[in-house]
Protein backbone atom coordinates (compact mmCIF):
# COMPACT_ATOMS: atom_id res chain seq x y z
CA UNK A 1 0.00 0.00 0.00
CA UNK A 2 2.92 2.80 1.06
CA UNK A 3 4.43 1.65 -1.80
CA UNK A 4 1.91 2.43 -3.94
CA UNK A 5 1.11 5.81 -2.61
CA UNK A 6 4.91 6.30 -3.04
CA UNK A 7 4.55 5.43 -6.76
CA UNK A 8 1.54 7.82 -7.00
CA UNK A 9 3.16 10.75 -5.62
CA UNK A 10 6.36 10.13 -7.81
CA UNK A 11 4.58 10.04 -10.73
CA UNK A 12 2.15 13.26 -9.70
CA UNK A 13 5.46 14.93 -8.92
CA UNK A 14 6.94 13.93 -12.69
CA UNK A 15 3.49 15.10 -14.32
CA UNK A 16 3.94 18.50 -12.85
CA UNK A 17 7.41 18.84 -12.77
CA UNK A 18 8.00 19.35 -16.45
CA UNK A 19 6.06 21.87 -18.51
CA UNK A 20 3.83 19.88 -19.93
CA UNK A 21 2.49 20.78 -23.73
CA UNK A 22 -1.07 18.85 -23.66
CA UNK A 23 -3.01 19.38 -26.89
CA UNK A 24 -6.43 19.48 -27.16
CA UNK A 25 -8.90 18.93 -30.43
CA UNK A 26 -10.62 22.62 -29.23
CA UNK A 27 -7.71 23.98 -28.54
CA UNK A 28 -8.35 26.97 -30.89
CA UNK A 29 -12.09 27.12 -30.73
CA UNK A 30 -12.57 30.26 -28.69
CA UNK A 31 -9.24 31.78 -30.15
CA UNK A 32 -8.98 31.22 -33.90
CA UNK A 33 -12.07 29.41 -34.97
CA UNK A 34 -11.86 29.64 -38.41
CA UNK A 35 -7.84 28.37 -38.45
CA UNK A 36 -8.36 25.45 -39.90
CA UNK A 37 -10.43 25.98 -43.06
CA UNK A 38 -7.87 29.03 -43.81
CA UNK A 39 -5.09 26.62 -43.13
CA UNK A 40 -7.19 23.87 -45.96
CA UNK A 41 -8.06 26.92 -48.44
CA UNK A 42 -4.34 27.60 -48.38
CA UNK A 43 -3.45 23.82 -49.32
CA UNK A 44 -5.99 23.80 -51.35
CA UNK A 45 -5.12 26.74 -53.93
CA UNK A 46 -1.32 25.62 -53.84
CA UNK A 47 -2.31 22.20 -55.15
CA UNK A 48 -4.44 23.50 -57.98
CA UNK A 49 -1.03 24.86 -59.48
CA UNK A 50 1.26 22.17 -58.06
CA UNK A 51 0.79 18.74 -57.49
CA UNK A 52 3.78 17.91 -55.83
CA UNK A 53 2.90 20.04 -52.52
CA UNK A 54 0.37 17.33 -50.89
CA UNK A 55 3.96 15.02 -51.06
CA UNK A 56 5.82 17.72 -49.65
CA UNK A 57 3.71 19.02 -46.49
CA UNK A 58 2.86 15.41 -45.96
CA UNK A 59 7.22 14.72 -45.51
CA UNK A 60 7.89 18.57 -44.17
CA UNK A 61 6.12 17.23 -40.96
CA UNK A 62 7.75 14.03 -40.60
CA UNK A 63 10.86 16.14 -40.34
CA UNK A 64 9.45 18.43 -38.34
CA UNK A 65 8.40 15.90 -35.68
CA UNK A 66 11.60 14.03 -35.88
CA UNK A 67 13.59 16.99 -35.35
CA UNK A 68 13.35 18.70 -31.72
CA UNK A 69 9.49 17.52 -31.37
CA UNK A 70 6.79 19.44 -34.42
CA UNK A 71 7.73 22.24 -33.45
CA UNK A 72 8.17 24.14 -36.65
CA UNK A 73 11.89 24.05 -36.59
CA UNK A 74 11.97 23.01 -40.27
CA UNK A 75 10.80 25.81 -41.11
CA UNK A 76 13.12 28.28 -40.25
CA UNK A 77 15.70 29.77 -42.48
CA UNK A 78 19.34 29.24 -42.20
CA UNK A 79 20.36 32.78 -40.27
CA UNK A 80 24.10 34.41 -39.82
CA UNK A 81 26.48 31.73 -39.09
CA UNK A 82 23.55 29.43 -38.17
CA UNK A 83 22.93 26.80 -40.95
CA UNK A 84 19.26 25.93 -40.26
CA UNK A 85 17.83 22.21 -41.00
CA UNK A 86 16.20 22.55 -44.08
CA UNK A 87 19.77 23.53 -45.39
CA UNK A 88 21.13 19.91 -44.09
CA UNK A 89 21.99 16.88 -45.61
CA UNK A 90 19.04 14.99 -46.32
CA UNK A 91 16.80 18.12 -46.78
CA UNK A 92 16.95 16.48 -50.73
CA UNK A 93 13.30 17.54 -52.61
CA UNK A 94 11.80 19.35 -48.80
CA UNK A 95 9.71 22.19 -50.83
CA UNK A 96 6.55 24.07 -51.03
CA UNK A 97 7.29 25.96 -47.46
CA UNK A 98 5.64 28.97 -49.16
CA UNK A 99 2.39 26.91 -48.83
CA UNK A 100 3.16 27.25 -44.96
CA UNK A 101 3.66 30.98 -45.42
CA UNK A 102 0.65 31.73 -47.28
CA UNK A 103 -1.42 29.80 -44.88
CA UNK A 104 0.01 31.65 -41.78
CA UNK A 105 -0.31 34.88 -43.20
CA UNK A 106 -4.13 33.95 -43.50
CA UNK A 107 -4.26 32.58 -40.41
CA UNK A 108 -2.62 35.82 -38.84
CA UNK A 109 -5.17 38.09 -40.41
CA UNK A 110 -7.85 36.11 -38.71
CA UNK A 111 -6.35 35.94 -35.38
CA UNK A 112 -2.71 37.35 -34.74
CA UNK A 113 -0.18 35.68 -32.50
CA UNK A 114 -2.47 32.93 -31.76
CA UNK A 115 -1.67 29.82 -34.00
CA UNK A 116 1.92 27.99 -34.11
CA UNK A 117 3.66 27.46 -36.86
CA UNK A 118 3.87 23.73 -35.73
CA UNK A 119 0.40 24.06 -35.70
CA UNK A 120 -0.77 24.88 -38.97
CA UNK A 121 2.00 22.30 -40.53
CA UNK A 122 0.14 19.84 -38.97
CA UNK A 123 -3.10 20.92 -40.36
CA UNK A 124 -1.50 21.11 -43.36
CA UNK A 125 -0.36 17.65 -43.37
CA UNK A 126 -3.83 16.36 -42.25
CA UNK A 127 -5.40 18.01 -45.29
CA UNK A 128 -2.43 17.21 -48.09
CA UNK A 129 -3.70 13.54 -46.92
CA UNK A 130 -7.56 14.05 -46.94
CA UNK A 131 -7.08 16.22 -50.40
CA UNK A 132 -5.30 13.34 -51.78
CA UNK A 133 -8.23 10.87 -50.88
CA UNK A 134 -6.71 9.95 -47.78
CA UNK A 135 -8.61 10.07 -44.83
CA UNK A 136 -9.17 13.23 -42.64
CA UNK A 137 -8.98 13.62 -39.20
CA UNK A 138 -9.14 15.58 -36.03
CA UNK A 139 -6.20 17.09 -35.16
CA UNK A 140 -4.83 17.57 -31.69
CA UNK A 141 -3.49 21.25 -31.72
CA UNK A 142 -1.75 23.76 -28.88
CA UNK A 143 1.99 22.95 -30.29
CA UNK A 144 4.45 25.72 -29.79
CA UNK A 145 7.35 26.97 -31.75
CA UNK A 146 10.56 26.42 -30.99
CA UNK A 147 14.02 28.60 -31.94
CA UNK A 148 16.39 26.38 -32.46
CA UNK A 149 17.17 24.94 -36.20
CA UNK A 150 20.69 22.64 -37.01
CA UNK A 151 21.21 21.73 -39.94
CA UNK A 152 23.74 19.18 -38.12
CA UNK A 153 19.64 17.80 -36.72
CA UNK A 154 19.34 16.03 -39.39
CA UNK A 155 21.35 13.21 -39.26
CA UNK A 156 18.80 12.33 -36.67
CA UNK A 157 16.30 11.29 -39.39
CA UNK A 158 16.43 7.76 -40.73
CA UNK A 159 18.23 6.77 -43.41
CA UNK A 160 16.32 5.19 -46.92
CA UNK A 161 19.50 2.57 -46.40
CA UNK A 162 18.48 1.87 -42.42
CA UNK A 163 17.74 -2.21 -41.97
CA UNK A 164 14.32 -2.96 -39.72
CA UNK A 165 16.52 -2.76 -36.68
CA UNK A 166 17.60 0.84 -37.54
CA UNK A 167 14.11 1.73 -38.44
CA UNK A 168 12.59 0.40 -35.39
CA UNK A 169 15.94 2.48 -33.36
CA UNK A 170 14.92 5.67 -34.98
CA UNK A 171 10.95 5.21 -34.43
CA UNK A 172 11.11 3.96 -30.86
CA UNK A 173 13.59 6.93 -29.70
CA UNK A 174 10.42 8.78 -30.45
CA UNK A 175 8.16 6.50 -28.69
CA UNK A 176 6.55 4.95 -31.67
CA UNK A 177 6.37 1.84 -32.24
CA UNK A 178 6.68 -0.89 -34.98
CA UNK A 179 3.01 -0.95 -36.09
CA UNK A 180 3.27 3.02 -36.88
CA UNK A 181 6.59 2.51 -38.52
CA UNK A 182 4.56 0.20 -40.57
CA UNK A 183 1.44 2.25 -41.05
CA UNK A 184 3.50 6.11 -41.64
CA UNK A 185 6.06 4.21 -43.65
CA UNK A 186 2.41 4.80 -46.48
CA UNK A 187 3.37 7.92 -46.53
CA UNK A 188 5.16 6.30 -49.35
CA UNK A 189 2.02 6.09 -51.23
CA UNK A 190 2.69 10.03 -52.16
CA UNK A 191 5.63 11.61 -53.95
CA UNK A 192 8.88 11.19 -55.75
CA UNK A 193 12.57 10.25 -54.73
CA UNK A 194 15.69 10.98 -56.72
CA UNK A 195 17.97 8.59 -57.71
CA UNK A 196 20.38 9.33 -54.88
CA UNK A 197 18.26 7.79 -51.57
CA UNK A 198 17.73 5.12 -53.59
CA UNK A 199 20.84 3.86 -55.48
CA UNK A 200 22.11 1.68 -53.12
CA UNK A 201 19.69 -0.77 -53.98
CA UNK A 202 20.24 -0.55 -58.15
CA UNK A 203 24.10 -0.27 -58.70
CA UNK A 204 27.18 -1.90 -56.59
CA UNK A 205 24.36 -3.24 -54.58
CA UNK A 206 27.09 -5.30 -52.65
CA UNK A 207 30.57 -6.98 -53.66
CA UNK A 208 28.59 -9.79 -55.45
CA UNK A 209 25.99 -8.39 -56.70
CA UNK A 210 25.09 -5.37 -58.54
CA UNK A 211 21.37 -5.30 -57.76
CA UNK A 212 19.35 -5.70 -54.56
CA UNK A 213 17.80 -9.18 -55.21
CA UNK A 214 14.88 -8.44 -53.41
CA UNK A 215 13.82 -5.82 -55.41
CA UNK A 216 11.81 -7.17 -58.65
CA UNK A 217 13.97 -7.49 -61.82
CA UNK A 218 11.82 -5.83 -64.20
CA UNK A 219 11.18 -2.58 -61.82
CA UNK A 220 15.03 -2.58 -61.01
CA UNK A 221 15.56 -2.01 -64.75
CA UNK A 222 13.14 0.50 -65.06
CA UNK A 223 15.25 2.50 -62.54
CA UNK A 224 18.68 2.03 -63.51
CA UNK A 225 17.14 3.17 -66.46
CA UNK A 226 16.28 6.55 -65.24
CA UNK A 227 19.21 6.77 -62.84
CA UNK A 228 22.31 5.15 -64.58
CA UNK A 229 25.34 4.33 -62.91
CA UNK A 230 26.74 7.88 -62.66
CA UNK A 231 23.31 9.95 -63.38
CA UNK A 232 23.97 13.37 -64.21
CA UNK A 233 20.36 14.56 -64.98
CA UNK A 234 19.63 16.88 -61.90
CA UNK A 235 16.28 16.25 -60.72
CA UNK A 236 15.97 12.52 -61.92
CA UNK A 237 14.34 9.45 -59.69
CA UNK A 238 10.68 7.80 -59.47
CA UNK A 239 7.77 8.36 -58.09
CA UNK A 240 7.19 6.30 -54.34
CA UNK A 241 4.46 4.32 -56.01
CA UNK A 242 2.37 4.14 -59.33
CA UNK A 243 -0.57 6.44 -57.89
CA UNK A 244 1.83 8.98 -56.03
CA UNK A 245 -0.90 11.48 -56.07
CA UNK A 246 -3.23 9.30 -54.60
CA UNK A 247 -3.27 8.34 -51.10
CA UNK A 248 -4.25 4.58 -50.94
CA UNK A 249 -2.86 1.14 -50.38
CA UNK A 250 -1.18 0.64 -53.26
CA UNK A 251 2.32 1.55 -51.67
CA UNK A 252 1.74 -1.82 -49.93
CA UNK A 253 0.47 -3.93 -52.56
CA UNK A 254 3.85 -3.12 -54.65
CA UNK A 255 6.16 -3.66 -51.59
CA UNK A 256 4.72 -7.25 -51.38
CA UNK A 257 5.75 -7.81 -55.17
CA UNK A 258 9.33 -6.26 -54.62
CA UNK A 259 8.47 -3.00 -55.73
CA UNK A 260 9.06 -0.72 -53.55
CA UNK A 261 11.77 2.12 -53.88
CA UNK A 262 13.94 2.71 -50.39
CA UNK A 263 15.92 -0.55 -48.37
CA UNK A 264 14.16 0.98 -45.85
CA UNK A 265 10.71 -0.10 -47.41
CA UNK A 266 11.83 -3.19 -48.12
CA UNK A 267 13.02 -3.95 -44.67
CA UNK A 268 9.45 -4.09 -43.30
CA UNK A 269 9.43 -7.27 -44.83
CA UNK A 270 12.50 -8.48 -43.16
CA UNK A 271 10.43 -9.50 -39.67
CA UNK A 272 7.12 -11.53 -39.31
CA UNK A 273 5.28 -9.00 -37.43
CA UNK A 274 6.02 -5.99 -39.74
CA UNK A 275 5.16 -8.07 -42.98
CA UNK A 276 1.79 -9.02 -41.44
CA UNK A 277 0.85 -5.56 -40.89
CA UNK A 278 2.44 -4.90 -44.72
CA UNK A 279 -0.16 -7.95 -46.16
CA UNK A 280 -2.94 -6.49 -43.91
CA UNK A 281 -2.56 -2.70 -45.44
CA UNK A 282 -1.76 -4.06 -48.70
CA UNK A 283 -5.34 -5.98 -48.52
CA UNK A 284 -7.37 -3.31 -46.95
CA UNK A 285 -7.10 0.16 -47.48
CA UNK A 286 -9.65 0.52 -44.65
CA UNK A 287 -7.43 -0.83 -42.30
CA UNK A 288 -4.31 0.87 -43.72
CA UNK A 289 -5.99 4.11 -43.21
CA UNK A 290 -7.01 3.23 -39.49
CA UNK A 291 -3.70 2.59 -38.70
CA UNK A 292 -2.50 5.51 -40.44
CA UNK A 293 -4.44 8.06 -38.81
CA UNK A 294 -3.56 6.96 -35.54
CA UNK A 295 -0.12 6.58 -36.08
CA UNK A 296 0.06 10.24 -37.59
CA UNK A 297 -1.76 11.46 -34.66
CA UNK A 298 0.74 10.24 -32.47
CA UNK A 299 3.40 11.44 -34.81
CA UNK A 300 1.73 14.73 -34.50
CA UNK A 301 1.87 14.81 -30.67
CA UNK A 302 5.66 14.37 -30.24
CA UNK A 303 5.43 18.38 -28.94
CA UNK A 304 9.05 20.95 -28.19
CA UNK A 305 8.04 24.32 -28.69
CA UNK A 306 7.77 27.26 -26.47
CA UNK A 307 6.26 30.15 -28.12
CA UNK A 308 3.76 31.52 -31.13
CA UNK A 309 6.55 32.54 -33.83
CA UNK A 310 4.94 35.50 -36.32
CA UNK A 311 6.72 34.65 -39.16
CA UNK A 312 7.29 31.02 -39.32
CA UNK A 313 10.50 31.67 -41.24
CA UNK A 314 12.56 33.50 -38.54
CA UNK A 315 12.84 33.94 -34.44
CA UNK A 316 12.90 37.03 -33.20
C1 LIG B 1 10.62 5.14 -42.13
C2 LIG B 1 11.61 5.97 -42.38
C3 LIG B 1 11.62 6.86 -43.58
C4 LIG B 1 12.65 7.01 -44.44
C5 LIG B 1 14.00 6.31 -44.36
C6 LIG B 1 12.23 7.93 -45.46
C7 LIG B 1 13.01 8.35 -46.51
C8 LIG B 1 12.59 9.13 -47.56
C9 LIG B 1 13.40 9.55 -48.67
C10 LIG B 1 14.88 9.21 -48.84
C11 LIG B 1 12.62 10.26 -49.51
C12 LIG B 1 13.00 10.83 -50.85
C13 LIG B 1 13.92 12.02 -50.79
C14 LIG B 1 14.39 12.34 -52.17
O1 LIG B 1 15.28 11.66 -52.65
O2 LIG B 1 13.85 13.26 -52.79
C15 LIG B 1 11.31 10.29 -48.93
C16 LIG B 1 10.23 10.91 -49.50
C17 LIG B 1 9.01 11.03 -48.89
N1 LIG B 1 8.68 10.60 -47.62
FE1 LIG B 1 9.77 9.39 -46.46
N2 LIG B 1 10.95 8.33 -45.21
C18 LIG B 1 10.54 7.71 -44.06
C19 LIG B 1 9.33 7.89 -43.42
C20 LIG B 1 8.35 8.74 -43.87
C21 LIG B 1 7.18 9.11 -43.09
C22 LIG B 1 6.91 8.68 -41.66
C23 LIG B 1 6.44 9.93 -43.88
C24 LIG B 1 5.13 10.60 -43.58
C25 LIG B 1 4.17 10.03 -42.88
C26 LIG B 1 7.13 10.06 -45.14
C27 LIG B 1 6.67 10.76 -46.23
C28 LIG B 1 7.39 10.96 -47.38
C29 LIG B 1 6.83 11.62 -48.56
C30 LIG B 1 5.41 12.12 -48.72
C31 LIG B 1 7.86 11.68 -49.51
C32 LIG B 1 7.80 12.32 -50.88
C33 LIG B 1 8.22 13.77 -50.78
C34 LIG B 1 8.03 14.56 -52.05
O3 LIG B 1 7.68 14.01 -53.09
O4 LIG B 1 8.22 15.79 -51.98
N3 LIG B 1 8.30 9.34 -45.08
N4 LIG B 1 11.31 9.60 -47.74
C1 LIG C 1 27.60 32.78 -34.40
O1 LIG C 1 27.12 34.12 -34.32
C2 LIG C 1 26.76 34.54 -33.01
C3 LIG C 1 26.20 35.95 -33.07
O2 LIG C 1 25.53 36.18 -34.26
C4 LIG C 1 27.98 34.47 -32.08
O3 LIG C 1 27.59 34.78 -30.77
C5 LIG C 1 28.55 33.06 -32.11
O4 LIG C 1 29.75 33.01 -31.35
C6 LIG C 1 28.85 32.61 -33.54
N1 LIG C 1 29.27 31.21 -33.51
C7 LIG C 1 30.25 30.73 -34.25
C8 LIG C 1 30.54 29.27 -34.10
O5 LIG C 1 30.88 31.42 -35.03
C1 LIG D 1 19.74 21.50 -49.01
O1 LIG D 1 21.00 21.54 -48.35
C2 LIG D 1 22.05 21.96 -49.17
C3 LIG D 1 23.31 21.85 -48.33
O2 LIG D 1 23.48 20.54 -47.85
C4 LIG D 1 21.77 23.38 -49.65
O3 LIG D 1 22.81 23.80 -50.50
C5 LIG D 1 20.42 23.43 -50.39
O4 LIG D 1 20.10 24.76 -50.71
C6 LIG D 1 19.31 22.87 -49.52
N1 LIG D 1 18.07 22.76 -50.31
C7 LIG D 1 16.90 23.24 -49.88
C8 LIG D 1 15.72 22.97 -50.75
O5 LIG D 1 16.76 23.83 -48.84
C1 LIG E 1 -10.83 17.92 -42.40
O1 LIG E 1 -11.68 18.08 -41.28
C2 LIG E 1 -11.54 19.31 -40.57
C3 LIG E 1 -12.50 19.29 -39.40
O2 LIG E 1 -12.10 18.34 -38.47
C4 LIG E 1 -11.79 20.49 -41.47
O3 LIG E 1 -11.54 21.70 -40.80
C5 LIG E 1 -10.88 20.39 -42.67
O4 LIG E 1 -11.14 21.45 -43.57
C6 LIG E 1 -11.03 19.06 -43.36
N1 LIG E 1 -10.07 18.97 -44.45
C7 LIG E 1 -10.43 18.65 -45.68
C8 LIG E 1 -9.35 18.66 -46.69
O5 LIG E 1 -11.57 18.38 -45.98
C1 LIG F 1 21.34 -3.37 -39.25
O1 LIG F 1 22.48 -2.57 -39.47
C2 LIG F 1 23.30 -2.42 -38.32
C3 LIG F 1 24.39 -1.39 -38.67
O2 LIG F 1 25.00 -1.67 -39.90
C4 LIG F 1 23.86 -3.79 -37.92
O3 LIG F 1 24.66 -3.66 -36.77
C5 LIG F 1 22.67 -4.71 -37.64
O4 LIG F 1 23.13 -6.00 -37.36
C6 LIG F 1 21.72 -4.76 -38.82
N1 LIG F 1 20.52 -5.48 -38.44
C7 LIG F 1 19.88 -6.32 -39.25
C8 LIG F 1 18.64 -6.95 -38.73
O5 LIG F 1 20.28 -6.55 -40.38
C1 LIG G 1 25.24 -9.79 -51.25
O1 LIG G 1 23.84 -9.87 -50.95
C2 LIG G 1 23.30 -11.16 -51.11
C3 LIG G 1 21.81 -11.08 -50.90
O2 LIG G 1 21.49 -10.42 -49.70
C4 LIG G 1 23.98 -12.12 -50.15
O3 LIG G 1 23.44 -13.43 -50.32
C5 LIG G 1 25.47 -12.13 -50.40
O4 LIG G 1 26.12 -12.93 -49.43
C6 LIG G 1 26.02 -10.71 -50.32
N1 LIG G 1 27.41 -10.70 -50.68
C7 LIG G 1 28.35 -10.14 -49.92
C8 LIG G 1 29.75 -10.23 -50.39
O5 LIG G 1 28.07 -9.57 -48.86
Amino acid sequence: MAAIVALMFALLMLTFSFPVNSLSLNYYDQTCPKAESAVTNAVKKAMMNDKTVPAALLRMHFHDCFIRGCDGSVLLKSVGNNTAEKDGPPNISLHAFYVIDNAKKAVEALCPGVVSCADILALAARDAVALSGGPNWSVPKGRKDGRISKASDTRQLPAPTFNISQLQQSFSQRGLSMEDLVALSGGHTLGFSHCSSFQNRIHNFNATLDIDPTMHPSFAASLRSVCPAHNKVKNAGATLDSSSTTFDNTYYKLLLQGKSIFSSDQALLTTPKTKRLVSSFGNSQKEFEKAFVKSMIKMSSITGGQEVRLDCKVVR
